[in-house]
């Protein structure tokens, strides 16, 4: 064990499955339109991987994480998996994908907290690294979207893609930049609202429940996104309060991607323009516990992240699991 030290981000990558699937793709089988589901969400396409599961997306995402940070597989410590679509119920996809990324010196585990799974999982990455028990974490989100969405139900099916993403947490060799502070809640009254209500120990799977298509994500979109918007905005503006941040010195809002007007009330209630917000719903649709270190690997591709930034992330999912994060880029 050594001295405590600050966690930072020190490499991300991510990945898309190549088969883009845009908004006229659910006309042809379902009651719905290009026109709303562009205003309504601010969707335009979405990937779905074919074959394989949540493991084949963080796959890619962790290499080219590790690649971009020249370390091997071998060196990595430790692999928290976020995600709601495991591979299967068990084992972990954590130890899928350590077997596949050859992290042979790695523990891991899945940690499940629905849209808000990568933020939870990135504050116990930090934890690990602060404490000094790890030099380093990989933190990937990674779903399928796809495997758990009712494609004749038009309130959701237009809503999800499948997609990854990873950062690799190491401790920061500058006190002031990396993961400076965490706000995470949880309000269970909204678990009714969003759920997929069987496959679980309540209701294991018999002819009826798969009949029911009761193994597809539920969801009163109306209601959740009453919650979203102040869920959202709470998070915020306790990471802007308690780290004296205002509009002016945040570069990037980094904020889950599930509708873009839930995004920009948030913006906008953070007095931010859009030009500081990162959105990328329009290419990928809510990737769950991928939207928020897909957008990292983006930006930072891009050149558009830059030492010593300073982004606020926000999160808001089933459960409800809401939350934020303040980071100071860190390389
Ligand atoms: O990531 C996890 C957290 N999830 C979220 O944050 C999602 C939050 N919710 C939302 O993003 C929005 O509520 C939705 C995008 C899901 C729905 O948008 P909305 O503006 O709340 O629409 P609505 O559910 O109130 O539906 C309005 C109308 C309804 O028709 P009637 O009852 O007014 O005749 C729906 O049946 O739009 C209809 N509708 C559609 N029409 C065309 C619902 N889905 C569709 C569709 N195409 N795909």
């Amino acid at each position: 064990m050594t001295s405590l030290k600050r966690a930072a981000i020190t490499s991300v990558g991510h990945y898309v499955p190549p088969d883009v699937y845009d908004n006229h793709y659910f006309e042809s089988f379902l009651e719905t339109n290009d026109q709303w589901i562009r205003e309504r969400t601010g969707i335009v396409e979405r990937r779905f991987l074919k074959e394989g599961g949540a493991s084949d997306l963080a796959l890619p995402a962790a290499q080219l994480c590790l690649e971009r940070r020249g370390i091997t597989a071998a060196d990595v410590e430790c692999i928290v998996v976020a995600t709601v679509t495991p591979d299967m119920i068990f084992p972990p996809t954590a130890s899928i994908l350590q077997g596949k990324l050859g992290a042979v010196n790695a523990w891991c585990f899945d940690l499940e907290a629905a849209c808000s799974s990568f933020l939870y999982a990135l504050n116990v990455g930090a934890r690990m690294i602060e404490s000094g028990a790890h030099r380093n974490v990989l933190v990937v989100g990674a779903d399928k979207m796809s495997a758990i969405m009712n494609f004749e139900d038009r309130n959701t099916a237009v809503l999800f893609g499948d997609g990854a993403g990873a950062v690799l947490l190491e401790p920061s060799e500058d006190e002031s930049l990396g993961l400076m502070d965490f706000y995470l809640k949880v309000d269970p009254s909204g678990g009714k609202n969003l759920y997929q209500p069987a496959g679980g120990s309540l209701l294991p799977p018999t002819a009826e429940t798969v009949a029911n298509k009761m193994h597809y994500i539920v969801q009163d979109g109306k209601t959740v996104f009453k919650a979203a918007v102040p869920g959202m905005q709470e998070a915020a503006e306790m990471i802007m309060e308690r780290n004296h941040l205002t509009a002016d010195n945040i570069r990037w809002l980094v904020p889950h991607q599930a509708n873009l007007r839930i995004i920009s009330a948030t913006a906008d209630r953070m007095g931010l323009p859009m030009e500081k917000v990162m959105v990328n719903i329009d290419k990928y649709g809510n990737t769950t516990s991928g939207t928020l270190p897909i957008c990292l690997s983006e930006w930072w591709e891009r050149g558009d992240l830059a030492k010593g930034d300073s982004l606020v992330l926000v999160t808001f999912g089933a459960g409800y699991t809401y939350g934020g994060a303040y980071v100071r880029w860190a390389y």
